[in-house]
């Protein structure tokens, strides 16, 4: 049961163990989207106060990495057990702050908080090699980078900002988190564990916007390894402006994911996993990793989209603080615009509106940007909704009969990072992930993650891996020592 949480009408910004103020004393203001008003203020944070953080980080720092992996792994999983203790209320202030539905917010705070404790364990595989040399040998080192920029974006702000800090803590980092700018209090709640358990600097929060906070982080010179979640505009601008320093940068980007359903299926569990597939219920659809270009065989498609909109419409809309909501509110006007304007975009372009396509009707939707669960049927490639991220509650189904145009169809987007395949023959399932373009690949099933499992995209969605080791491996770099014995 998720009570009635006080939330904080003006939060600071957290430096060296500090809260403070930005150093221009703006502030910016988030809004709650299903109500559309003012929730609470957050510095706004400009290049002056990135520099300030990135002093604090690098004054914590050589402490933070003389410290053995495992002391640094149980401080994280100390601020795992603080974080799974507050689920509720951080789970609330997430639902005012992003229109996300509380209960999939409870279930993200505990997400995060497994990731935490999977990194925490992992520090000792923070090892190097050896090789032979005569009368000697090499050995390597991985070594942290030293000061790291963390940039997340609104749509899981919590699990974001605790998972994706974790890995780059136990290898002895420290860090700079910029929330973004719709979403930024949950992180500063999240700041508050922070400095019960971890020494001051070693993880700094600086809130503000891309231009004014985020980029002047990315190019702050003594900030050596630059992790994003986003969108490929900004993906790319980073890669540019990283270019100047020869940053070390990973990106994870959006997506256009296909769920690919061949003849064998059963249609029913078809049309759930679909629905799952589209995380209507978990935010909204705004997830990098949806399913949101559905490939139904034609052989299934009449009974495949009747239970697709029977499934579709078992949604529940509502509120996002109601314990009961599945989907609440897009996160902001903008978005709510975007995700408008495509699916107007969908309907003048010939595609069929089977379900949804506007406002929820009710007095309680009159304000907020809520948007109904919405499906489109004879989607074509070609189409700009089958071609380009919406992020947002659209569902786009496409019909196929020939296995080597659905192949085409699937790769022929610039996105590669998730894809659903369905299908009783397994030989051909795994045939099929072999060569689908994208970086994880779900045999029958969809949407859910694994911890330890390796996430990320191909193409235009980005490079590097997370919730795995490759992401705690990614925080370190080599450093070969060619050593012998004696002199001579
Ligand atoms: P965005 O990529 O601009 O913002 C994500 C984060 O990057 C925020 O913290 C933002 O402040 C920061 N940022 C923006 N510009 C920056 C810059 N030049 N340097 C450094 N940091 C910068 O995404 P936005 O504007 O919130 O959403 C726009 C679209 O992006 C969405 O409609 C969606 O299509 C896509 N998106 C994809 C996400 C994913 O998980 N793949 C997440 C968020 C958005
Ligand atoms: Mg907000």
């Amino acid at each position: 049961m998720v009570r009635n949480y006080e939330v904080r009408r003006q939060y600071r910004m957290l430096i060296g163990g500090q809260w403070v103020e930005s150093a221009s004393g703006e502030t910016l203001a988030t809004l709650n989207p299903a109500t559309e008003e003012t929730l609470a203020t957050v510095p706004f944070g400009t290049a002056a106060d990135i520099d300030r953080a990135v002093a604090a980080a690098r004054e914590a720092f050589p402490n933070w990495r003389a410290m053995e992996p495992r002391a640094r792994g149980k401080l994280v999983a100390e601020l795992a057990a603080r974080l799974r203790a507050e689920a509720e209320r951080l789970a609330y202030i997430e639902a005012l702050d992003s229109g996300n539905p509380v209960s999939s917010m409870v279930g993200d705070v505990h997400m995060a908080a497994d990731l935490m404790e999977y990194f925490a364990g992992l520090a000792a595989e923070i090892q190097g090699t050896t090789m032979p040399l005569h009368g000697g040998m090499n050995y390597t080192l991985r070594e942290p980078y030293g000061v790291v920029g963390r940039i997340i974006p609104f749509n899981h702000p919590i699990y974001f900002a605790a998972s994706r800090i974790a890995a780059a803590l136990v290898a002895g980092n420290t860090v700079i988190l910029k929330p973004a700018e719709q979403t930024p209090l949950t992180a500063l709640e999240f700041g508050a564990l922070i400095v019960d358990v971890l020494p001051p600097g070693v993880v700094n929060i600086v809130t503000g916007d891309g231009p004014r906070t985020g980029a002047p982080l990315v190019a702050h010179p003594q900030v050596r390894r630059i992790a994003f979640t986003g969108s490929v505009e900004t993906g790319r601008e980073i890669l540019r402006a990283a270019a100047e320093q020869i940053k070390v940068v990973t990106l994870e980007l959006g997506g256009k994911n296909p769920m690919i359903i061949f003849p064998d299926v059963d249609v029913e569990k078809a049309a759930t996993t679909a629905v799952n597939g589209m995380n209507f219920r978990w935010c909204q659809g705004q997830s990098c990793g949806s399913t949101s270009r559905v490939f139904v065989h034609r052989a299934l498609h009449d009974q495949f989209i009747e239970a697709l909109v029977a499934g579709v419409r078992q949604i529940h809309l509502g509120w996002p603080t109601d314990p009961d909501t599945e989907m609440g509110s897009l996160v902001s006007r903008e978005q709510y615009e975007k995700v408008m304007r495509y699916i107007d975009m969908g309907q003048r372009e010939g595609a069929r509106l089977l379900c949804g396509g506007g406002r929820p009707s009710g007095p309680e939707f009159e304000r907020g940007y809520f948007v109904e669960p919405t499906v489109f049927d004879q989607v074509t490639p070609d189409m700009t909704i089958a071609r380009e991220e919406i992020f947002g509650p659209v569902l786009s189904v496409l019909v196929w009969d020939d296995e080597e145009e659905l192949l085409a169809a699937v790769n022929g987007v610039a996105y590669g990072l998730t894809a659903a395949i369905l299908s009783v023959d397994l030989a051909r399932a795994m045939r099929w992930a072999e060569q689908v373009e994208a970086g994880y690949i779900w045999i029958n099933g969809s949407s859910r993650h694994c911890v330890g499992a390796p996430f990320g995209g191909q193409k235009q969605s980005g490079f590097g891996r997370e919730e795995a080791l490759e992401e705690l491996l990614s925080y370190t770099q080599i450093k070969n020592v060619q050593m012998r014995y004696r002199l001579d």
